[in-house]
């Protein structure tokens, strides 16, 4: 099923592939797939993602997305919150995996990682981004679009750009994943 997403989650959504093809990399690793690099590379490909667009994209969330939904829908709090403490627990396991020494086994905690981001992310995407994109009205996703776009110019360099509505792509991991 495609995902109709709206200009002002866009680039959000498209963080979460990039979570997705992460958790990819560390399945593959765990199943021995034939894809799969080592665990050095995939340690060091999931840091570099997390410190670059991972981490900042929580923050987008915490400081733009959630408090500017929950001004609309005060009584989504509930489930916000346990967003956010999820988020906790995301920066907790990077936290612990950036100073793992190297002589120890990154298995367990790559494990729940992943499968911790890919719970997260399809309950974001399959139930929290549709009620934003459902619930607020035309001139709210505006402003929160532009509310989005100015937090991405200040934090990640990123020049506003103007998109129409768009269907992520029905061959793309976030589809495939949310799928299965
Ligand atoms: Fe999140
Ligand atoms: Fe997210």
């Amino acid at each position: 099923m495609p995902i109709n997403r709206h200009p002002a989650l866009i680039k959000l959504s498209q963080d979460h592939h990039e979570f997705l093809v992460a958790a990819q990399n560390i399945r593959w690793l765990m199943d021995g797939d034939e894809r799969a690099t080592n665990a050095g590379d995939v340690v060091e490909s999931l840091l570099k993602f997390w410190n670059q667009g991972g981490e900042l994209h929580l923050r987008e969330e915490e400081e733009v997305a959630y408090p500017f939904y929950l001004q609309h829908v005060p009584l989504a709090k509930k489930e916000i919150d346990a967003l956010k403490t999820d988020h906790m627990w995301l920066r907790d396991k990077f936290e612990e995996l950036t100073h793992m020494p190297h002589f120890e086994n990154t298995t367990p905690l790559l494990r729940s990682l992943g499968e911790y981001m890919v719970s997260h992310i399809r309950y974001e995407e399959q139930v929290i981004y549709e009620k934003i994109q459902d619930t607020l009205d035309e001139s709210a996703l505006e402003e929160l679009a532009a509310k989005s776009a100015a937090f991405r110019q200040e934090h990640r360099g990123e020049e506003p750009v103007h998109e129409t509505k768009v269907k992520l792509p029905t061959t793309g991991l976030l589809t495939l994943k949310l799928d299965d």
